[in-house]
This record gives structure tokens, C-alpha cells and sequence, in this order.
């Protein structure tokens, strides 16, 4: 199998050389350097800041925490229960919560892009869904062309909420689908037949959804590359508008329910890399145009216009073409970006209801960025999203210029044996370009640019970059 013009010999080198612990970098700093410092207080000093702009868009996403069970591969902050009744207190708090938020924002703001996400959001009835949707509209203007998107597990999801979601006036759809191997599917403890999620997937066309998005990952147990071409060709007969193919994270150490999984059982470094070039395969054979780290859009999709038109952004909710300057997320766990700051929410339900019930904003930890951390998080954004990075850009937003500023780091990547001997980045008089072969490795590319130790200890903090 070929991914590019380098032959597999040569990945296999670049792959032992550059595979380790490394960041997502959904966020510059990372949410390693988070610290409770950053609390509360801080957070509502933030708000008022935002308040003095009340005509600037925002961003706006829920967090459902719940999920009937718990897949062993999870790595997302998730509350396994199949009481009920959970949902309804949790509910109330939401609400109160976001009363909050609305207030110290002055009023109605006007949101761009509105996102719930989970655990699964279609964990909640069809009563607690029009209920939660009704909250947010009370205090938040959902602009007319506002990008509404929400997670959906296919095992859980039923038609009748999807017409209700788009009732609603939902228009993105993100379906959970990882892999369709039975064998992979006992492994990670999340059994979804084919034809259920076919079938959710007819009736989110007939309902409506224009936009309709698949989650895979590759690199999970007992996944090999001949089963995920089987997974990729059954998606791409179905034909979503974008598919999202996530690196499996594996991290025990942070989240003990993927120490059901057998270590011998994952895939090495190499096979992950072969699973990521059969992706690479079979959706550009099928038209698909390659977005981002890894993800994939039909070429008329408004990510795949972004991307060629250098508008891509990233978020904590992902690659969008929305993202507002200020981003505030409500719910446990969440994490918000607004004023310069990010601030996480308590990651326990006990203590986030704790927090509302004393009038607190439910803040666990943030961190407030420096004018260094702002400079940083653009050329990383710039490198993750666009792949390449203008002299002029940094020069026009943050008056600096980029060989002085970050000489050292520049340094270190033209170093033999480093990312630009290795072919990986190019230096040219207008900037910094990742080539073709770059990309699987634009992690290890920014880590440069990181000022912080954890990015580069091999701490095991980080899922491995490859
Ligand atoms: C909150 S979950 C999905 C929503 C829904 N609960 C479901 O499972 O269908 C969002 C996505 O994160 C991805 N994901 C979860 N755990 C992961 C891990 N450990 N490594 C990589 N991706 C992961 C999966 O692709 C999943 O669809
Ligand atoms: S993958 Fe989705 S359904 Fe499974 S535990 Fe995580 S959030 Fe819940």
C-alpha cells in the first residue's frame, strides 16, 4: 500500500524516530498546564471582560456526561449509569449554570456555533431534549446560520430523536462508529451493527441533516488493516459529508476502563501507520478531500473549501469554519476559552453541583494565556489546521518577526536528522510549509514551538503522536 511518493521503508524509520508521547493540541497551552489557581473568581473576571463586547459572536457547547455503558476504549469524560433519573438533576443544574453564564455575559449574546457533546447527548428523552435546547434559547441568540451539531451513539439513538433534533433546528450530525469488526467490537466492548447505524443514517437524511459526520479510530485492538478496509469501505457506500479518523488513545493511566484492554491486543506503531494510509486510501479513492490532522470532507463540504481557502480553525470542538473568538462551555468537565483564558469545569458530578449550589461558577481549574502562550497557540493552530505558516501573518498580528522570535526553535527543526532534513517541513522565504509526508508527524512539528517541559519529558501525559 503507497500513502505519498516515500516508500514504506523510509515511514518505518521516520515513524521509530518521531513516535512518542506527544499533545492533540486542541488547545496552546495544553490542559496539562491547567491549575487551580485559576478558579472561579478568575473565571467571572473573564466574563466581564467578554461583557464589554456583547456584539461579538461566541461559541457555545454542552456537555452531556452520560452513557448507558462505559466502551473500554473511552477517553472522554463520561458517567456511566442507567439511572434515569441522573439526567433530570442534572438537568436543573445545567440550567442554573447556564442562567449564570448568560448574566455575566450582559444578556443575550449571539452564538455561531453551538455544539452538545458527551458522553451522549442522546442519553437524554425527547422531553429533556426540547427542555435543555428551550434553556439555552431563553438566555442565547442561536444565529439562524449557526453551525448546531451534536454527538450521536447509533446504538442509543432512536428516529424520533433525530426528527426532534431537527425539529430543533439541529443541523450537524456527528455519528459514533469506530470500527464495524465484530472482533474489534469485543475487544473495545461496544457492540453496533452494521445495519443499525445505516439505518440511523437513512433517517437523519430523511429528516433533514445535510450534514452528517462519522467518528473512526484506528489503532484499536485487534483492528488489523485488511478489517478497517472492510469498516472504510461500508462508510464510504454510505457517504457522509466528513469523516473524522482519530489516532486511538491509549491512556490507562488516566482513564482506568481501557485497562480492559489487552496491550498485546493493539496494533504496533507500523500497523497503525498502515491503518492510517488505507484510510488515506480508500477515502481519497472515493473523492474525499483530506482535512486537517485527521479528518476528510467531500470537496463541497465547508470544511473542504476552508482548508483550500486557508479558514480552517480548531477548537475543543474540532476542525469548524465558525469559531468564534470566545468560547464558553457549560456542563462537567467542559472546557471554555473566553477572554484569554481557559477555564475546566469540575470533573465529578458531586462537586460540579457542589459548586452551583454555593452560587460558584463550577470552575475546577484554567489558566490565563501570556502574550508568548497567544503567539505560540497561533503557529501551532496555523501548522494543526492549514499546515503552513506566513512570515507575514505573525508579523501583521503579533509584530514580531518570526526568524528572531522563535530562532532557536527554528534552529532545532533544521537540525540534521530533524524535521526538515527528514523532509518533513520546508523552510521557505514566505514561511514554514508541512509537506505530504509531514502531516502524520505535524504533532512532533509543533511540540518544537511548545515552551512547556510536559510536551517534551515523554511524561506520560500524552496519547503517542504516530
Ligand atoms: C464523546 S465520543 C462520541 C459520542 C458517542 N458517545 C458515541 O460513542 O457514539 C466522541 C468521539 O471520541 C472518539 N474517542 C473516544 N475515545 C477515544 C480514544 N481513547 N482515542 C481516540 N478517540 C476516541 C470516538 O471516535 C468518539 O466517537
Ligand atoms: S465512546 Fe461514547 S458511548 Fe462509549 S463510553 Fe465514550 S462517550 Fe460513552
Amino acid at each position: 500500500m503507497t500513502t505519498g511518493s516515500f516508500d514504506a521503508l523510509d515511514v518505518a524509520a521516520l515513524i521509530e524516530r518521531y513516535d512518542r508521547p506527544g499533545p492533540r493540541y486542541t488547545s496552546y497551552p495544553t490542559a496539562v498546564e491547567f491549575h487551580d489557581g485559576f478558579g472561579a473568581d478568575e473565571y467571572r473576571a473573564r466574563l466581564a471582560s467578554a461583557a464589554t463586547a456583547a456584539d461579538r459572536p461566541l461559541s457555545l457547547y454542552v456537555h452531556v456526561p452520560f452513557c448507558e455503558s462505559r466502551c473500554a476504549y473511552c477517553g472522554c469524560a463520561v458517567v456511566a449509569t442507567r439511572k434515569r433519573e441522573v439526567a433530570a438533576t442534572y438537568l436543573t443544574y445545567l440550567e442554573r449554570e447556564i442562567a449564570m453564564l448568560a448574566a455575566a455575559l450582559g444578556g443575550r449574546r449571539r452564538v455561531v456555533q453551538y455544539h452538545w457533546g458527551g458522553g451522549t447527548p442522546t442519553y437524554l428523552s425527547l422531553e429533556q431534549i426540547a427542555r435543555l435546547d428551550a434553556i439555552v434559547q431563553r438566555h442565547f441568540d442561536i444565529s439562524p446560520d449557526a453551525e448546531r451539531a451534536i454527538e450521536i451513539d447509533p446504538r442509543v439513538t432512536t428516529r424520533a430523536q433525530i426528527t426532534l433534533l431537527r425539529r430543533l433546528g439541529f443541523n450537524r450530525l456527528s455519528f459514533g462508529v469506530q470500527d464495524f469488526s465484530p472482533a474489534v467490537q469485543e475487544a473495545i466492548q461496544r457492540h453496533q451493527t452494521e445495519a443499525e447505524t445505516h439505518d440511523l443514517y437513512w433517517a437523519a437524511r430523511e429528516a433533514g441533516f445535510e450534514s452528517i459526520n462519522f467518528d473512526l479510530v484506528y489503532g484499536l485492538p485487534r483492528q488489523t488493516v485488511r478489517s478497517f478496509e472492510r469498516t472504510l469501505e461500508r462508510v464510504v457506500d454510505m457517504r457522509p459529508d466528513r469523516i473524522a479518523v482519530y489516532s486511538y488513545a491509549h491512556v490507562p493511566w488516566l482513564r482506568p476502563n481501557q485497562k480492559t484492554i489487552d496491550p498485546l491486543d493493539l496494533p504496533d506503531a507500523q500497523v497503525k501507520r498502515q491503518l492510517l494510509g488505507a484510510a488515506i486510501e480508500v477515502f481519497t479513492r472515493a473523492g474525499y478531500d483530506s482535512i486537517g490532522m485527521d479528518h476528510f470532507a467531500l470537496p463541497d463540504d465547508e470544511l473542504a473549501t476552508a482548508a483550500r481557502d486557508r479558514r480552517l480553525r480548531r477548537n475543543f470542538m474540532g476542525y469548524t469554519t465558525q469559531s468564534a473568538p470566545d468560547s464558553v462551555a457549560v456542563g462537567m468537565s467542559a472546557i471554555g476559552d473566553v477572554a484569554g483564558a481557559f477555564s475546566q469545569n469540575h470533573k465529578s458530578l458531586a462537586r460540579y453541583y457542589e459548586a452551583i449550589d454555593a452560587g460558584r461558577f463550577p470552575v475546577e481549574r484554567g489558566y490565563a494565556l501570556t502574550d508568548d502562550d497567544r503567539l505560540r497557540r497561533f503557529v501551532i493552530a496555523e501548522l494543526m489546521c492549514n499546515f503552513q505558516l506566513d512570515r507575514a501573518d505573525v508579523r501583521e498580528r503579533f509584530g514580531v518577526e518570526l526568524d528572531d522570535y522563535f530562532a532557536a526553535e527554528l534552529a532545532a527543526l533544521a537540525e540534521p536528522g530533524g524535521p526538515v532534513s527528514d523532509g518533513l517541513l520546508e523552510m521557505h522565504p514566505g514561511g514554514l510549509r508541512v509537506t505530504a509526508r509531514g502531516r502524520l508527524f505535524v504533532r512532533n512539528v509543533c511540540m518544537a514551538f511548545d515552551r512547556y517541559p510536559a510536551a517534551h519529558q515523554g511524561r506520560p501525559v500524552f496519547s503517542r503522536t504516530i
